[in-house]
């Protein structure tokens, strides 16, 4: 277990959890989804029990983890990863179309913090502890995930909007406009799901070059 504290606030605990040991936290990680990406740029009209199937995967996936950032017995971010294989076809596709072979990529689901623990360092301590994780369980030679696309104009976004591109290039990520996914999903005032575009960023986590 790490700790992390900030400027005197209570150190949070950051766990990494496989297997069992999820499961009295799946129904937590559902309800940290739907409320942390029901914000621009994923405003994810979500539903409880999609989620707790969703996220039953990674209790039963070998190879899968979750890393759990706790304020006391509270549960106030996660993230979550596992081995690109075992992913669902829409999001290994553009890795199979350019003859990319999925064992060399471990995949990072979410990254889901509330807002009041943000810009605390909780954002970096999930990259490192899934790295780790993807060390320790696999081969793999890449870390990657993706990320929703949306319009620099898109009428959601707030003023003051601040990308995560620049976090993500400082932990090393490069963004891959060739890997892009789709997946469907309502948008918070939608009335029915719309396909959204989701670009992938890696990193090489064994020093291999990127393919
Ligand atoms: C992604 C997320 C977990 C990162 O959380 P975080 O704990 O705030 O990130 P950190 O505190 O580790 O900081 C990350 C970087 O952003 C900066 N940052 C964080 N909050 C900031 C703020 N309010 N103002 C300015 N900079 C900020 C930090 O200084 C840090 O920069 P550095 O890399 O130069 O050190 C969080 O933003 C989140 O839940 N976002 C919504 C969901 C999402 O989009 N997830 C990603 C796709 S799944």
């Amino acid at each position: 277990m790490t700790t992390n504290s900030h400027h005197g606030a209570p150190a949070l605990a950051i766990d990494t959890l496989t297997g069992a040991a999820l499961a009295p936290y799946i129904a937590d990680l559902a309800r940290l989804r739907i409320v942390v990406f029901r914000d621009f740029p994923y405003l994810y009209d979500g539903d409880a029990g999609y989620e707790a199937g969703y996220l039953r995967r990674y209790q039963e996936t070998p190879g899968a983890a979750v890393i759990l950032a706790r304020d006391g017995v509270r549960v106030v971010g996660a993230a979550t990863c596992l081995p690109l294989a075992e992913e669902m076809d829409s999001i290994t596709a553009p890795f199979r179309a350019r003859g990319l072979d999925l064992r060399r990529f471990f995949y990072f689901g979410e990254s889901v913090l509330l807002s009041a623990y943000r810009g605390r360092g909780v954002g970096v301590a999930f990259f490192a502890a899934r790295e780790a994780h993807a060390r320790r369980v696999s081969g793999a030679d890449f870390a990657t995930f993706c990320a929703v696309i949306r319009p620099p104009d898109h009428p959601a976004r707030p003023a003051g909007y601040v990308p995560l591109d620049d976090f993500w290039k400082k932990r090393g990520y490069v963004a891959r406009p060739d890997l892009v996914c789709t997946m469907r999903w309502r948008d918070v005032g939608e009335a029915g799901e719309s396909e959204k575009r989701l670009g992938f960023w890696v990193k090489s986590l064994s020093g291999a070059a990127l393919p």
